[in-house]
């Protein structure tokens, strides 16, 4: 009864968001006369940000590498049996986003960015099969996308994630196993039933694929990880109040949450929890899940500490390293058994290496950028969500109408335009804020660290404060660009040409 009406009133909950903040998709075959914005890639960060620009009347052209059946991106390419670890609530990657269960999987998440493309009617401006190898400028400043024949245009959203290929380490010794090998995300229509299971790997994929082998009736399962990594619970407060840490680091009150979790979520298994002194949990992205520690205390799966030495005939050479030593330390040598391997190593990172040579420039080079995504060389490139390296937060989430809203606000208001000056100076003070921090100042960040940035970037700038609602909210445009015309009307009476671009 009570688990129905939370469900109601989370309906309830996204149908006001929807009608309150959606932009309304354009008719069909609408010629938007906007600045054009060429978005790269087609997974729900592409998606999501070429549907905000057409709701507000900027025209897109899609670029996506794959093949229509790449629409959703990586959700488009791994296991039907993946799905969120955060909830739903926390994966809002539109306003008419609608999930009808806190922890929807594969298939839901790719009918949502499916059903999200349709609405904004952006199959009429996606070219699939188009792997993006160039961005480059013309005379006038616009945008070439790899050729001419592409069309040109005055902005460019790179949306092309963080997760690519399948990576796949070749360890000594593989070629005489005589077991089975696959990839973490290539498990469909395999089963563990009755197999001892080993997992290489202790990030977020081999959580997933433990939970897989032990629900597919696996007669062990082993996870072999060389890192120390934390686990968070798979609770929506809990999650949100980790993301709560405005400064975005390891501060000298973060024994605290790391103690609470110890005490209350570790307990018994605490050895598996980094050691006080190592990886604080303000410094790499946890893993969310509530399951896995059950499935160890009853003696279904173990998770080891270690380095992989070798493959052997019938399992793996493993180095069990103590709590504290590091990778590469010394430790206890033993085979572990296993007739399935399941390589849970990651994923290539995509290349963001189109874009012009100046943008990875040091000391400004990704992820070092304004606002982590903006380089300060060209305020019109926006490369959203795929410059981060860790945090605590969520990848599909509000941000990326925000950081699309102000790539469009520089694009029609000279006045409200960073300087590539003052991006700079923006990026040192943050080095400067986070020279405590134990990671680079851009590899790690918070949630609420991201939104502190958004709302300075605004209020910093008095030119900008027009545009605030527009920009947290995607409402409100219509002031705005009435007083840029007049800016521009002014500014005509003085001689000078309106440019969308730098
Ligand atoms: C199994 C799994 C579960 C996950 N669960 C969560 C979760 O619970 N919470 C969370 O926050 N995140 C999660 N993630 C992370 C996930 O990567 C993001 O949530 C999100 O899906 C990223 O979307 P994206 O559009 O930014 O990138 P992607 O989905 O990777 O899409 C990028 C697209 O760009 C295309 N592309 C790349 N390069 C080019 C090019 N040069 N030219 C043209 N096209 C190009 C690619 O083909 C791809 O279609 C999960 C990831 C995996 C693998
Ligand atoms: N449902 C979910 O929430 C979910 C599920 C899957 C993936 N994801 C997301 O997808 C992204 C990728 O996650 P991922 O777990 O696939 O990759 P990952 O986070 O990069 O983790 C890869 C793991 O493999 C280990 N590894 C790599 N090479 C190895 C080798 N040669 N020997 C031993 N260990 C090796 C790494 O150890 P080191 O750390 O020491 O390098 C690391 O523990 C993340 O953003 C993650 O959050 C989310």
């Amino acid at each position: 009864m009570a688990f129905h009406l939370i469900i109601y009133l989370y309906s309830i909950l996204q149908w006001i968001l929807d009608k309150l903040l959606s932009p309304i998709p354009p008719p069909p075959h609408a010629q938007l006369h906007r600045p054009r914005i060429a978005v790269i890639g087609a997974g729900l960060t592409g998606v999501s940000s070429a549907s905000h620009c057409v709701g507000h009347g900027f025209d897109v052209t899609i670029f996506e590498a794959g093949d229509e059946k790449s629409l959703g991106g990586i959700w488009a390419k791994v296991n039907n049996t993946s799905g969120l670890q955060i909830h739903s609530i926390m994966y809002r990657f539109h306003p008419s986003v609608k999930w009808s269960s806190g922890y929807p999987d594969r298939q839901q998440v790719v009918s949502q960015i499916t059903q999200l493309w349709k609405r904004y009617g952006l199959q009429e401006r996606t070219k699939f099969n188009t792997r993006v190898t160039s961005v480059s400028k013309d005379k006038q400043g616009r945008w070439i996308i790899n050729d001419p024949s592409n069309g040109r245009f005055d902005g460019v959203m790179a949306a092309v994630g963080t997760c690519g290929d399948p990576k796949i380490p070749h360890i000594q010794g593989q070629e005489n196993f005589q077991g089975e090998i696959y990839h973490s995300s290539k498990l469909d229509g395999k089963t563990a039933e009755g197999k001892k299971v080993l997992v290489v790997g202790g990030g977020a994929s081999a959580v997933e694929a433990l939970e897989f082998v032990v629900h597919t009736g696996a007669k062990s399962t082993s996870v072999l990880a060389r890192s120390e990594k934390w686990i968070i619970p798979r609770n929506a407060i809990i999650d949100t109040l980790l993301a709560f840490n405005i400064f975005g680091e390891e501060t000298v009150f973060s024994w605290i949450p790391e103690s609470l979790l110890r005490i209350f979520f570790y307990r018994d298994l605490d050895d598996l929890a980094p050691p006080a002194g190592t990886g604080g949990l303000f410094t790499g992205t946890p893993m969310v899940n509530s399951d896995i520690f059950h499935q160890i205390r009853v003696g279904k799966a173990e998770w080891l500490r270690g380095d992989i030495q070798a493959f052997t005939e019938n399992g793996i050479r493993f180095n069990h390293r103590a709590r504290g030593v590091p990778k590469g330390g010394p430790g206890r040598e033993s085979v572990i058994e296993g007739d399935m391997v399941i390589m849970a190593t990651g994923f290539q990172r995509p290349s963001l290496a189109f874009l012009p040579d100046e943008v990875f420039q040091e000391p400004y080079q990704p992820p070092n950028w304004y606002l982590q995504c903006f380089p300060p060389e060209h305020m019109s490139v926006c490369a959203n969500n795929c410059t981060y390296v860790n945090a605590i937060g969520t990848v599909g989430n509000y941000h990326i109408g925000i950081y699309t809203r102000l790539l469009l606000m520089f694009l029609v208001d000279p006045l409200a335009r960073p300087q590539e000056y003052w991006m700079k100076r923006w990026i040192d003070m943050t080095r400067t804020l986070k020279s405590f921090a134990p990671t680079g100042a851009f590899d790690f960040f918070t949630y609420s660290e991201l939104m502190y940035w958004f709302v300075f970037c605004v209020v910093i700038n008095p030119f900008r404060w027009k545009w605030a609602l527009f920009v947290f909210f995607g409402i409100g445009e219509a002031l705005p660009l009435s007083v840029v015309k007049e800016e521009e009307r002014f500014r005509n009476g003085l001689g000078m040409k309106r440019r969308y671009h730098e």
